[in-house]
């Protein structure tokens, strides 16, 4: 098993690099994770809950400007009740653990998704915490909740129609749930899973993409710069060519 001080050695090769400004993790195997351990489900999305705080620790360490993490999508509601409002109460209880902690590092939290949804308790503790960190300078965090990337485009569509001006691209992005966020450069899916299930449709569209085997409650530091150290070793090239991002990256 990597020490810390490999992953202290990882960190500082990670941050001697540029960094993506915005990483969105999809987090996933919650459920496999506990039944691995012949645990209920809910004590996967409890360890899955104890990684969020390590992982947005590490995030704001390492300097990222913004993490969104997919923590409930519109589909989860058709879950069983016992297990959604377990979910429920896991994010009430984070948001009430956590507002200290936020605040202390700069953290701002944010939220995007149907959020009209969420029950009473969970609303108002999200608000609560959203006000409070609202000033936050060092990163945003942003919880998907109720989250489905169709819907959000649905929702911008509307906004833009209702706007009365051309429908156009940036009209499109003003009105999605993420607007203001820095562009998606990328998106992270935990437990082998190779799929983008309803999460940042349209910001998506030029983030790279990184796939992990290890279960979301197994995700930590080391795995979150490791993710980060392989988007360092790609090229994007945004639909252009080598020699056009070369000579681009050199100034001509
Ligand atoms: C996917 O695992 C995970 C979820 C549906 C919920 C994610 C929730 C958390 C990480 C904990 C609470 C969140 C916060 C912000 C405190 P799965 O249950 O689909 O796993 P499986 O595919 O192995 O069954």
């Amino acid at each position: 098993m990597p020490g810390a001080s490999d992953t202290a050695e990882l960190l500082a090769r990670v941050r001697a690099r540029p960094l993506p400004r915005h990483v969105a993790i999809i987090m996933d195997g919650n459920g496999r994770w506990a039944q691995a351990r012949g645990l209920p489900r809910v004590a996967g999305h409890r360890q899955g809950a104890a990684a969020v705080r390590s992982v947005t620790r590490a995030a704001r360490r390492l300097g990222l400007e913004a993490l969104t993490l997919y923590a409930f999508s519109i589909q989860n509601w058709s879950r069983p009740t016992d297990e959604v409002e377990a979910l429920m109460l896991l994010l009430v209880e984070f948001l009430e653990k956590e507002q200290q902690e936020l605040l202390t590092n700069g953290i701002r939290l944010n939220a995007i998704g149907d959020l009209a949804r969420l029950p009473g308790q969970v609303a108002e503790r999200l608000a609560a915490v959203r006000a409070a960190t609202a000033g936050g300078q060092g990163m945003t965090l942003t919880l998907a909740l109720s989250y489905g990337g169709r819907e959000e485009l649905v929702h911008a569509a509307q906004v833009a129609a209702a706007s009365g001006r051309p429908i156009d691209e940036a009209a499109l992005a003003a009105g999605l749930w993420t607007a203001g966020l820095p562009e998606l450069d990328l998106l992270v899916r935990t437990s082998g899973e190779r799929r983008i299930s309803n999460f940042l449709l349209w910001q998506a569209a030029y983030a790279e993409l990184y796939f992990t085997d290890t279960h979301w409650p197994a995700f930590d530091e080391r795995e979150l710069l490791t993710a980060v150290a392989d988007f360092q070793a790609r090229e994007r090239r945004f639909g252009l060519t080598a020699e056009q991002v070369a000579a681009h990256e050199g100034g001509g």
